[in-house]
Order: C-alpha cells, then structure tokens, then sequence
C-alpha cells in the first residue's frame, strides 16, 4: 500500500518502526485531521492571541492572532490601542471579483467580433450552471479577452460572495473552456485556472495625532522611514514582512489561504516597476496619515473555513462579521503591526521590547517552578541578558547553587 492509501494510525505506526517518535494525539482528532489534509500523521499546533479592541469603521473587534512570535501580538496591540486613542481606522473593502485565466489556442483567421458577441451568452449560461453561487450573491462578472499571435488570453472577472472561491471559479473556468473550445477559430484549451493576480482590494486609513507618538520629530522620522520604503527594497521588503507579520496571522486563524495573499501582495508592492511599501505614512496638518492598500482573495465561509473546529472559534471571536468586515480588519491589523514596528525603529529600536518577549521563549522549556520563572524573567529584562546562558546563571542565583 501507498502511504496516502494507509489510515493516519497505520502511518504514525510506519514511522514509528523507524525509529522517529511521534507526540501524542487523540484518535477523533487524527480521524478529523486526516479528512483535511494528505498523508496526515498529527497535528501542529500555534498559540491564539487577541488584538483586544481594533476599531475599524467605529466598530470595536477582538481579532485572533495565530502566530508562535509574542512580538506580532504585542505589536498589533500597541498599534491598535494609539488607533484606538485616534478615532479608529477607516477602510473600505473592495469585493469586486477574483480573476480566472483561460489560455486558448486559435487559428489565424479568427474572427474575434464574433467571438467576443457570444461572451454575454457564455456569462449568461456559466451563471445558470453555477446559480447557487448566484443565489449567494456572486457569479461571473465579466469576460475581457487579448490575442497575442495564435494564443487569446481570457481574463474572467468572478465573484465569490463570501468565499474565497478558488474551487469555485476553477470549476467555471472548465466549464466555460469546455464551451469555448466548441466554438469557430479555436482549436483547443492550453489552460483554465484562476489567477492570484491582486484582485479584492482594501485600503485602511488612519490619523493620529502627535502627542501619541511622542511628538512632531518621531512623526517625521515614521515619515522618512516610509519614504525610504518607497524607493529602496532593501527597506521596503522589511517594512511589508512587519504588514505581513499581522496579517498572516489573522489569515491563519481565520482558516484563509496565506500563501494565495503573500504571492499578490508581491505583485501589489511591485506595480510601479519598483517593489516598494505597501504602506505609507505621511505628516499632514500635524497628523501622522497611514494607508496600506492590501489585495485580499479571503473568505469567511468554504473550503476547510466550515470544517474547522479551531478556525470557528475565531470566528465566534470576531462576532458575526461578513468577508469585507474581515478584509478591513486584516488591514487595519497590517497598519497595526506596521505603524508598532516603525514608531519603535523611530525611537528606541525594535530589539529592546522584542527580547523582552523572546525571554519567555528562552525559559518555557527549562523546567522550574512558576515564581522562579517569573523571577528569572524579571532577571533577564533587568540585566538586558537574554541567552541560555543567563537563564541558567539566574537560576542557579536563585537557588543560592554555586
Ligand atoms: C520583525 O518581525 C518586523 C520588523 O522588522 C518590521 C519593520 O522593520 O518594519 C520590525
């Protein structure tokens, strides 16, 4: 037998005979597991932490964070509370369809005027065969089409209500192929797939006043950094990885594709030719004005989102909120994460809070009682020593051992 053909139990025992030991897992979760995924032999697990109290739109959220760094929690928190202290974030989500790609090859005398005529019909009958997605709100937008020698690109714009919808709109890439191919001048489908090009575009927006960062000169100095950010990608990548640090994490929790955003927020920070912040962050009228525009195919239904006991419960955090709520959200929560990192590179520098975070992880697995892990923690921060090595010495301090 194949190793995806055995049972998860029948796999952990395979590997097992080979020496590498597995963690412990209950056998309903294994059982749940393996109807998500391939070849499942347990599980991984990561820490859910709160933004408590992002304001986007007037509403306050509780937003789940699933991420194992303690700094992108605490970052989110800071940047949410001086959004908080500010009127909050404004952020309109752009739900207007995700693309799909449909390569056909043609032959040269093609008549594209009568091809293109038969695209409302092709719309009408793709809408008919996919109407639950209609029912829900969603469909085939629009169809826009460019030859390039004997191959015609189909661009087709599709809507997925509150899903992401890559499965969706694969299907009704096939099913208008399989249509097309019947027609006069094309010759056969090269492919039929959905494109991550950015689509479902949320732009955030904030203002804050000075006195919360400490004044005009640190606001200045968030301003240059964002400048810096525009034309140097050294800065720029570093400057999207602390946008993306939040907004990974709440895709994580709320079950979405990481990988489908990561892959076209790379071409968003790249659409002028130059890849470049997708944040920015200006002085106005003794304001400091952040925007970050973000292309989010994300859903709040579908795919393994209903299966999910772990990503429900986020959603049971968030209250009942609809696909754009949680676009808007993941983008205030970007702007959170990224206005954090640069009053901190504006002030006193990341790594001072940061090692004080990373401490927990360096005595989590040293065993010791509660209250000389808090003492030795206390220790650390006090000293600024953040090793294994002080751990070890403070402990031993503590013990009165030589
Ligand atoms: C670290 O995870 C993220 C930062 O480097 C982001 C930034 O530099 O803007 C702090």
């Amino acid at each position: 037998m194949k190793f995806y053909q055995l049972t998860p139990a029948q796999r952990r025992a395979l590997l097992s005979k080979q020496g590498i030991k597995l963690d412990e897992i209950e056998a309903s979760t294994l059982e749940r597991l393996d109807q998500l995924s391939e070849n499942v032999v347990g599980q991984l697990r990561l820490p859910l932490g709160l933004v408590t109290g992002l304001l986007v739109n007037g509403h306050s959220y509780l937003v789940p964070l699933a991420t194992e760094e303690p700094s992108v929690v605490a970052a989110a928190n800071h940047g949410a509370t001086l959004f908080a202290r500010s009127g909050g974030v404004q952020s309109v989500s752009k739900r207007d369809g995700i693309y799909g790609q449909i390569i056909l090859q043609i032959t040269a005398d093609i008549d594209l005027i009568k091809l293109q005529e038969q695209f409302p019909q092709l719309i009408a009958l793709a809408n008919k065969q996919f109407s639950s997605l209609v029912n829900h709100g969603g469909g085939v937008k629009n169809i826009k089409m460019r030859r390039e020698a004997e191959l015609l690109y189909l661009q087709v714009l599709v809507d997925p209500a509150e899903a992401m919808g890559a499965n969706k709109v694969n299907s009704i890439l096939e099913f208008l192929a399989e249509k097309l191919v019947q027609l006069p001048g094309i010759t056969a489908k090269l492919f039929a797939i959905l494109s991550n090009y950015p689509s479902q575009l949320t732009k955030a927006q904030v203002k804050l006043d000075l006195s919360l960062l400490g004044g005009l000169q640190v606001a200045q100095k968030i301003a240059l950094l964002s400048q810096i950010g525009q034309t140097d990608v050294y800065r720029a990548v570093t400057n999207n990885k602390g946008i993306m640090n939040g907004v990974d994490a709440v895709l994580t929790a709320t079950g979405n594709d990481v990988r489908a955003v990561e892959a076209a927020c790379g071409v968003l920070a790249s659409q002028s030719g130059q890849y470049s912040s997708l944040s920015k962050w200006q002085v106005v009228d003794n304001q400091l004005c952040g925007e970050l525009t973000l292309p989010l195919a994300i859903g709040t239904v579908g795919g393994s989102i209903t299966a999910r006991k772990d990503v429900q419960q986020a959603y049971r955090i968030l209250g009942n909120i609809t696909t754009s709520e949680l676009a808007n959200i993941i983008t205030a929560v970007g702007l959170a994460n990224n206005l954090a990192a640069l009053l901190a590179i504006a002030t006193t520098g990341i790594q001072v809070g940061h090692m004080k975070l990373q401490a927990r992880n360096l005595v989590a697995n040293i065993p010791m009682t509660a209250a000389e892990r808090s003492h030795v923690l206390k220790l650390m921060v006090k000293n600024k020593k953040y090793s294994q090595a002080a751990v070890a010495e403070y402990l031993k301090q503590i013990r009165g051992e030589q």
